[in-house]
């Protein structure tokens, strides 16, 4: 499979679950635009055949190599950015990895059951398969309780949990706040923890985000309604080389995770 056939396939699979991201996608093409993906983000767990070291194995296969490591203390994630090697105009690959050993004991009975289910599995099969995870209603409120990241996880399984438009590369908008202007008196939502716009020029990058469209996932005993993934949007700064800053702000993205929190959307 080329990286194209990859990307196109994340991008449909993320569009059917993910209305929000489809409807500004047009609004922005109607508007003339040429819309330019900054990042793409996966979430998985820490564990022997599905962390992010085996995913960054399976993206640098289509040419990525790591530039950056992260750590959320508080959400008990550990990330790393990949670049495309050759071609700058590919998406950066954003993986993420809860650390579940540090839940409580019966959350990691449910995310311990649920990944020797396929720890057969390569990731290569883990994303076509996607959603790999089959957990009852009250063991997703379970896991929501202590990690909202978790429980996302379960419900949805691999798939790109967001895209990250490149405002850098619109033509009609110089900032993050003229775009997200647009975007409210559209009518959608979007994430206000920590502000709107997460990061400042200080720090090289400005980001917000939608909140998450909803869908309904089949639980084992019942299907619910629940948030699955949200738009991004990055403005970033250019560092005193010149060079456009490449990485990610640990402070913001904490935020940015919390896009899939269902909380905030009431
Ligand atoms: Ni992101």
């Amino acid at each position: 499979m080329s990286l194209d056939i990859l990307l196109k396939d994340l991008w449909s699979d993320y569009i059917s679950i993910a209305p929000i991201a489809k409807e500004i996608h047009d609004i922005l093409l109607e508007q003339g635009e040429e819309i330019n993906n900054d990042h793409i983000a996966f979430r998985t767990f820490s564990s022997k055949g599905m962390g992010i070291e085996e995913m960054e194995v399976f993206f640098s296969a289509f040419g990525y190599a790591r530039k950056g490591d992260y750590s959320f203390s508080e959400k008990k994630l550990n990330a790393i950015h990949l670049e495309h090697q050759s071609d700058a105009t590919y998406p950066k690959i954003f993986l993420s990895e809860l650390r579940y050993k540090e839940l409580s004991a019966r959350a990691q009975e449910i995310i311990e059951r649920e990944i020797t289910k396929v720890k057969d599995l390569s990731i290569s099969e883990l994303f076509k398969k996607k959603d790999v995870f089959s957990i009852s209603s009250s063991e997703y409120r379970e896991l929501l309780d202590e990690s909202e990241y978790g429980a996302w996880l379960c419900a949805l399984g691999f798939r790109a949990n967001h895209f990250t438009i490149l405002v850098n590369t619109l033509k009609k908008f110089n900032n993050l706040n003229e775009l997200n202007d647009l975007l409210i008196s559209k009518g959608i939502s979007l994430n206000r923890a920590g502000g709107l716009i997460k990061g400042n020029p200080d720090v090289y990058l400005e980001q917000s985000s939608t909140m998450a469209s909803r869908i309904e996932v089949k639980f084992t005993d019942k299907s619910e309604t629940v948030p699955s993934c949200y738009y991004e949007f990055a403005l970033r700064y250019s560092l005193s080389s010149g060079e456009l800053y490449q990485g990610f702000v640990t402070n913001s993205a904490d935020k940015i995770f919390e896009s899939t929190n269902d909380e905030l959307a009431k």
